[in-house]
């Protein structure tokens, strides 16, 4: 267990909570980071629920262990979980942060960038973090690049010198990767699913046992959010793949593909590692796949970095290829059964 964020609490299902697991890589990251400070703002990129806001709860600690005044955003978070603050910070901008608590949540991602500058001004040589969750999706794709370059302009040209700087944004959308990956604006990393001892880990806490070990892993290959799925449908593993077809609307994602995509896609859920390169060719069908977050495109090199924590191995039946992944198996499970029952 990672001793700064031992304690950690994090909601599985109503009225369950699990103790952070693992991580050590990604927290020994964040403390380096610490360290270091930021020179360009962080993006870390990952599956849907594979634990980024997680390890960014996480990172509040770290940083805060530091000596950092952290600012937490997740405009998308629950009412008390969406802005939290530092006591130096509050006792710097109290008002204004108290004013972010009710604005939506467009105008809290927005305004994020300008308490960081107000704070740069207002407090003395500071260190400071800024820990950014799911700020791409409030603002939408199309301004991903404008906000990343006025979090570049708050590093490289802040209002008074700091000591040093810290940004850190989540995000599981790969649209505005690709809209980033225009610009040498930001630094991009990416956090894979849990590893399998944290998985054994995660299903250790959890009441009444869930399913056994190597069927969890198999449907979930780490990913927290399938877990909670899972968990919520009572370990029925049926279930929960028919609940992900419906509410993924898969089965209209299909009914849009060419036939050769749909080839390509068979190809690619019956075996990813040998049918990567023909998938990577139907650049169209890749684009829609990585939107509707089934896929993701992940770094070819498996060294660390740009990779936090854990890189996956290439492996067939958890569905990662070596540039591009299933988010998780359970997603490709699903894709083949709807194209099993096409046939
Ligand atoms: N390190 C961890 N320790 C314990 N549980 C974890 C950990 N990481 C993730 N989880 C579990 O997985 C769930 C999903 O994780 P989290 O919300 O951090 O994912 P995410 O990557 O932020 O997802 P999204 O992209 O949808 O925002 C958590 O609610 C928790 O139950
Ligand atoms: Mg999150």
């Amino acid at each position: 267990m990672a001793s700064a964020c031992k304690g950690l609490r994090l909601p599985l299902g109503p009225g369950t909570l699990v103790e952070f697991v693992d991580r050590e890589a990604g927290v020994a990251w964040l403390e380096a980071l610490a360290e270091r400070g930021s020179g360009f703002p962080i993006v870390i990129y990952g599956p849907e629920g594979c634990g980024k806001t997680a390890l960014l709860l996480c990172a509040r600690r770290v940083l805060e262990k530091a000596g950092y005044d952290v600012v937490y955003i997740n405009p998308l978070g629950r009412q008390g979980e969406r802005l939290m603050a530092s006591r130096r910070v509050v006792e710097a901008a109290g008002r204004i942060v108290e004013r972010l608590l009710g604005v939506d949540a467009v105008s809290l991602a927005e305004a994020a960038v300008e308490l960081a500058g107000l704070l740069l001004d207002r407090l003395k040589r500071p260190r400071l973090a800024l820990l950014l969750d799911d700020v791409f999706q409030a603002i939408g794709v199309d301004r991903v690049e404008l906000y990343a370059k006025s979090l570049l302009n708050l590093i490289e040209h802040p209002p008074r010198e700091y000591e040093k700087i810290v940004v850190i944004i989540a995000s599981s959308e790969g649209v505005s990767r690709r809209r980033l990956s225009r610009h040498m604006w930001t630094l991009q990393y990416t956090l894979w699913n849990l590893p399998r001892h944290a998985l054994e880990l995660l299903l250790e806490q959890i009441p009444g046992g869930g399913l056994h070990a190597d069927e969890a892993w198999r449907f979930t290959g780490g990913n927290g959010r399938v877990l909670r799925l899972l968990y919520e449908l009572g370990w029925d593993a049926e279930r929960t793949l028919e609940t992900l077809i419906e509410a993924r609307r898969l089965r209209s994602l299909l009914d849009g593909l060419s036939r050769e995509e749909l080839e390509a896609l068979r190809a690619f859920a019956e075996d990813p590692v040998k049918a990567e390169s023909l998938i990577l060719r139907e650049g169209r069908l890749v684009e829609k796949l990585v939107e509707s977050n089934l896929l993701i495109e992940i770094p070819a090199s498996r060294s660390t970095p740009p990779w936090i924590d854990a890189p996956p191995r290439v492996d067939k039946e958890l569905g990662v290829a070596r540039r591009l992944a299933w988010q998780t198996p359970a997603y490709r499970l699903a894709v083949l059964r709807l194209l099993q029952e096409a046939a």
